[in-house]
Order: structure tokens, then sequence, then C-alpha cells
């Protein structure tokens, strides 16, 4: 998949994002400023990023977890917030647009 990229000071890029990676680390392997620290495992939401409205309805529920670190999220969003490490590459997702959340 390549998909758009836009940084915390509103520049886009263009990414790609292998099979064998969730969105986080696709994220983190091109080098955007994302702490992901607690590794992929739900518990910091310091991989919060905005997908597109229809994007995160088509994705389906969140985890009651990640609902959770969400709702206390700098800038959280109830209809784009997503925690990037929860999110696994699908044919789908190509040509996304992501959006990187101000830092926790
Ligand atoms: Fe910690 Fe996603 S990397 S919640």
């Amino acid at each position: 998949n390549t998909i758009t990229v836009i940084d915390r000071e509103g520049s886009p890029s263009q990414v790609k994002w292998e099979p064998e990676q969730t969105l986080m680390e696709a994220l983190r392997d091109n080098d955007f400023p994302l702490l992901a620290s607690c590794g992929g495992t739900a518990s910091c939401a310091t991989c919060h990023v905005y997908l597109e409205s229809q994007v995160v309805a088509e994705l389906g529920e969140r985890s009651e977890d990640e609902i959770e670190l969400l709702e206390e999220a700098e800038g959280f969003d109830a209809k784009t917030s997503r925690l990037s490490c929860q999110i696994a590459h699908a044919q789908s997702l190509d040509a996304i647009t992501v959006t990187l959340a101000p830092e926790e």
C-alpha cells in the first residue's frame, strides 16, 4: 500500500506500508516522530493518529482498551481517532490519508 501521511507541521508525504507491518510500524519505520512507547500493545496512546472518518467507520469497532486510551489522549476525536498500532495492513487501506495527532 501507498499512503499519505500528514505530519504535525501539516506537510504531506507518500509512504509505503508493507503487508507485515501494522500502521504504527509503517509510520515508525519511515521515521515519523511516533513514540509508540508501549511497542504496539494498546497501552500508551503515543501512536494516536487521525484517519478519514469513513475509513474509521469501515474498520469497525475499536477495542475497549483502545477507546479508553483514546478518550484520554490529547486531541481525541470520536470520528477520526485511532491507535495506529491496532490497525493491521489490509488491501482496502491502500491510498488512505493518515494524520499524526498532537504529541502526548
Ligand atoms: Fe502504544 Fe499503540 S504503540 S498504544
